[in-house]
């Protein structure tokens, strides 16, 4: 995805003395026109909890009001709690539901929701 140019991402990293780097989180996104996708964001089990996803999506959110996006959508699995509340504690809306999205023919399949953030009067 990112070869391909068109999608920009982050990675949130620990640097200690003498260690090698540590990635505890990534963020990956895209625009078209005035539109953002976030495609994925994940933080490894170790380094959740201590505000990592928080700094991903605050830097990718300015990345694309600087790049004058006015609304950004992603979806996210219906029964994923703690990615659904970490996005509407950064006021994303539930905008859509997409059913059977997540899974295949032979496994279990869950709906999607679409999420909206809007630019405007939101925090980052
Ligand atoms: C969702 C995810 C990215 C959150 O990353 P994180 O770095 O732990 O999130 P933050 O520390 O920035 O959390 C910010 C807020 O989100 C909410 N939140 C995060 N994880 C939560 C959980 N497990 N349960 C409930 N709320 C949660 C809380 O409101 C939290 O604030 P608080 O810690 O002050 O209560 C992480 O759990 C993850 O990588 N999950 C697996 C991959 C995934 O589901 N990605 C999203 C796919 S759409």
């Amino acid at each position: 995805m990112l070869r391909s140019g068109a999608m920009t991402g982050f990675t949130h990293v620990t640097r200690r003395t003498g260690a090698p780097l540590r990635l505890n989180g990534y963020i990956l996104f895209r625009t078209m026109a005035d539109e953002g996708e976030i495609l994925s964001v994940a933080v490894c089990g170790q380094a959740r909890r201590r505000g990592v996803a928080g700094i991903l999506m605050a830097h990718a959110l300015q990345d694309m009001l600087d790049a004058k996006v006015q609304r950004v959508f992603l979806e996210v699995g219906e029964a994923n709690r703690a990615a659904i509340n970490f996005y509407k504690g950064i006021n994303f809306e539930i905008v859509g539901r997409r059913h059977n999205y997540y899974g295949s023919a032979s496994r279990h399949k869950c709906n999607a929701l679409v999420l909206r953030w809007t630019a405007g009067a939101q925090k980052i």
